[in-house]
């Protein structure tokens, strides 16, 4: 069976970006393959961060994702930092890791670029994503297009490491793209993300959520309710086409370019649908919120079974590379 790993950082609360981009995604491949699930704090704090939300952030990112709809019945959820050979081996890996494709990393670029004093963590970040993944030897790796150029690293890593120390060892990990293109914020702009402040999470209530879609950006052209708008560059249209039935669409857009709608009517159809379809995850949240122990019990008993594999895979990677004690080079000395 295929094994498929991936990772979240803990931003505290999901949003409907990670949602529909990755979570929504994770939770239909739990019925077809085996799962791993990380929740990464070692590379949130590649930036800086802040020290006293770091746990209550992870645990809300976990709480978040169970409730999603991630079931530890089926799948293992973890946080990374509970299992020490994720930085391991990513240490290994690093031997066989060219500074120079490193650097060409665009989001390190980006990210060096806001940084007075660029720390080597961010530097090491994808050689960190390599060793979550090559530790469970996992083979597909759903991930965003944001991070295709990681998971090629992650495979160069692999193979070379590979040729230097055990040929065919390490498999290496596929992407698998999810279909959702990539959620656009509030602000009709940029990526939705919890550090721009446009978002909406998935636990909000029915008047935040309402509270936040009244001001969202729409069509910029589209000055007064007598204007007809255009929906294909509509980012509420976008919105529409994920919590919408297909009728609702072809309504929505029709109204939108007749001006039968203003905006707000249309916003209106789409914060009923999202509270529709929030509403179950919100039910099992809070739920979880009455029971913290649960979710404690899921994150210690995801990390006892991701250590039992990491330890192995360590085992075998410190033989292979003649560390003293370890296998067949503790039996030569
Ligand atoms: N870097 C990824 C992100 O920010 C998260 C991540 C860490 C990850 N380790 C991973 C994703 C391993 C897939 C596989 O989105």
């Amino acid at each position: 069976m295929h094994r498929v790993f991936s990772g979240i950082q803990p931003s505290g609360e999901l949003h409907i970006g990670n949602y529909l981009g990755a979570v929504r995604n994770w939770v239909a491949l739990q019925s077809e393959y085996e799962c791993i699930f990380s929740i990464v704090d070692l590379h949130a704090i590649t930036q800086p961060y802040d020290r006293d939300a770091l746990a209550t952030r992870t645990f809300e990112m976990a709480l978040g994702l169970l409730a999603a709809g991630i079931d530890p019945e089926r799948s293992t959820l973890f946080v990374q930092s509970q299992v020490a050979e994720h930085a391991e081996l990513a240490w290994a890996l690093s031997v066989v890791a060219p500074l120079g494709d490193l650097e060409r990393m665009t989001q390190f670029k980006d990210k060096a670029a806001r940084e007075e004093t660029v720390p080597a963590a961010l530097l090491n970040y994808p050689i960190l994503m390599a060793a979550d993944i090559l530790l469970y030897r996992a083979d597909q790796v759903p991930v965003g297009e944001d991070q295709l150029q990681h998971l090629e690293l992650a495979r160069e890593l692999a193979r070379r490491w590979n040729a230097r120390f055990r040929p065919g060892f390490f498999a290496e990990p596929q992407p698998m793209l999810s279909r959702a293109r990539r959620i656009v914020g509030l602000d009709g702009n940029a990526k939705m993300s919890k550090s721009l402040g446009n978002t909406i999470g998935i636990l909000e209530t029915p008047e935040q959520i309402w509270e936040k879609l009244k001001p969202a950006m729409t069509d910029p052209a589209r000055k007064t309710r007598k204007d007809p708008g255009n929906p294909d560059i509509c980012n509420i249209y976008h919105l529409h086409q994920h919590f919408s039935t297909p009728a609702q669409v072809e309504h929505v857009a029709h109204m939108c370019r007749t001006a039968g709608w203003g905006c707000l009517d249309c916003k209106r159809l789409l914060a009923d649908n999202m509270i529709a379809a929030l509403a179950p995850i919100r039910e099992r949240a809070a739920d979880l919120r009455a029971h913290p122990e649960r979710v404690r019990e899921v994150l210690a008993s995801g990390a006892e079974r991701c250590r039992t594999i990491a330890r192995e895979t360590m085992g075998e990677v410190r033989e292979i590379m003649g560390f003293y004690g370890a296998g067949a080079a503790a039996r030569a000395t």
